[in-house]
């Protein structure tokens, strides 16, 4: 039996307010405990998007009502909601886990394409709360050199090619404020692969940013120490949509992160201590999250088991690991004193999880 410290999961999309068909705040944080994450920061590209006061507070008050295990919220950069600084709006960075910036192709409506709109978003953020940029090549380069301008950091969602992973290796070594973040997806799988996830229905193997090369590949794992944090980019469609004429991307991942990397672990291509600075330490301190007392997941490293979706208990019905036998299993995860999941089973009520910004 192994203890791990509770979980945190900076990227994940829970579809609430808007498309709870797909998951909601009590489905998701369910799959997050399952998964021994105890900490779950939300994506803001919902329907509405979370982009004011008013969309924030339909977020929190799901959450408030229905999450079983701890969250935040993000509220996203828009053309028109960069006047952070406004008297009376101050306070609303403060309730969130953080801006979000979709500087590159996404599913959803908040996509910023021209630079002059990325400006009074990085003047006027509140430096001490953290900005994520979901970009994508030449978009992150320009993030980082934004970050390097208005001299804050800046984190990077899911990075996962050869030359974003080098570039900010080589932006650090500068002392510009880049973090980044990696997905199992872009760690376990290739684009090579996608006909096996696929079953015949391509619109599986879509996902932003997309599979990527061998070589690609293999630079993150090789460069690992470059990367500060692991994160699903738990993105839930069903999979009637997956198959559907026109497929939105997106892999579950909340389940399956823990299981993979232990097996990782297990096959000496990564240390439990790194496994915890990564999904831990690291997003603790960067996110600035609060202490969770009496919290701890207790993990059999020595269960082989396969992934099966049936036993998943996230709302979209799939994973594109289905199949794969892996190494090491939550047996139980202990959330502030309580016992919040065991064996299987969720037993942790909605409405237990706190807001971390609470
Ligand atoms: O694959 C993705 N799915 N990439 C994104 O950027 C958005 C996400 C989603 O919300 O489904
Ligand atoms: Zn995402």
């Amino acid at each position: 039996m192994i203890k791990l410290p509770g979980l945190i999961d900076p990227h994940v999309h829970l579809r609430e307010p808007g498309a709870t068909h797909k998951e909601d705040f009590d489905s998701g944080t369910s799959a997050a405990l399952a998964g021994g994450i105890t900490t779950v920061l939300a994506m803001p590209n919902t329907k509405p998007p979370i982009f004011d006061a008013e969309t924030l507070d339909l977020a929190l008050n799901a959450a408030k009502q229905k999450a079983r295990c701890d969250y935040g919220q993000f509220v996203g950069a828009g053309p028109a909601n960069a006047n952070w600084n406004e008297s009376g709006r101050e306070a609303l960075p403060l309730q969130a886990a953080g801006l979000k910036m979709y500087l590159d192709s996404t599913f959803g409506e908040l996509r910023l394409d021209d630079m002059t709109l990325w400006m009074p978003h990085f003047e006027n953020y509140p430096k001490n709360m953290p900005i994520v940029a979901h970009s994508e090549s030449r978009s992150m380069a320009a993030a980082i050199l934004f970050a390097a301008i208005y001299d804050r950091p800046v984190h990077i969602a899911h990075i996962s090619l050869k030359e974003e992973v080098l570039l900010i290796k080589a932006a650090r070594e500068r002392g510009i404020k880049v973090t980044c973040e990696v997905c199992p997806h872009h760690l376990f799988l290739t684009k090579e692969d996608i006909p096996a996830i696929s079953h015949g229905h391509p619109g599986r193997g879509e996902v932003r940013p997309r599979l990527a090369t061998k070589e690609d590949v293999d630079a993150l794992w090789r460069n690992l120490d470059v990367i500060d944090c692991f994160a699903t980019d738990h993105a839930p469609h069903t999979i009637a949509e997956k198959d559907s004429d026109n497929p939105p991307p997106g892999f579950p991942g909340l389940e399956t992160i823990l299981p993979l990397l232990l097996t990782a672990v297990n096959d000496k291509r990564l240390t439990l201590n790194v496994l915890i600075e990564k999904m831990y330490t690291n997003p603790k301190r960067i996110f600035n999250l609060p202490d969770q007392p009496e919290t701890w997941v207790e993990v059999d490293e020595d269960s082989i088991h396969e992934i099966k979706a049936s036993e998943q208990l996230t709302r979209c019905g799939w994973t594109p690991f289905e199949g794969w036998q892996v190494k090491g299993k939550v047996r139980k995860v202990v959330l502030r004193g309580k016992t919040a999941f065991e064996d299987g089973k969720i037993l942790a009520p909605a409405g237990y999880g706190k807001n971390v910004r609470g």
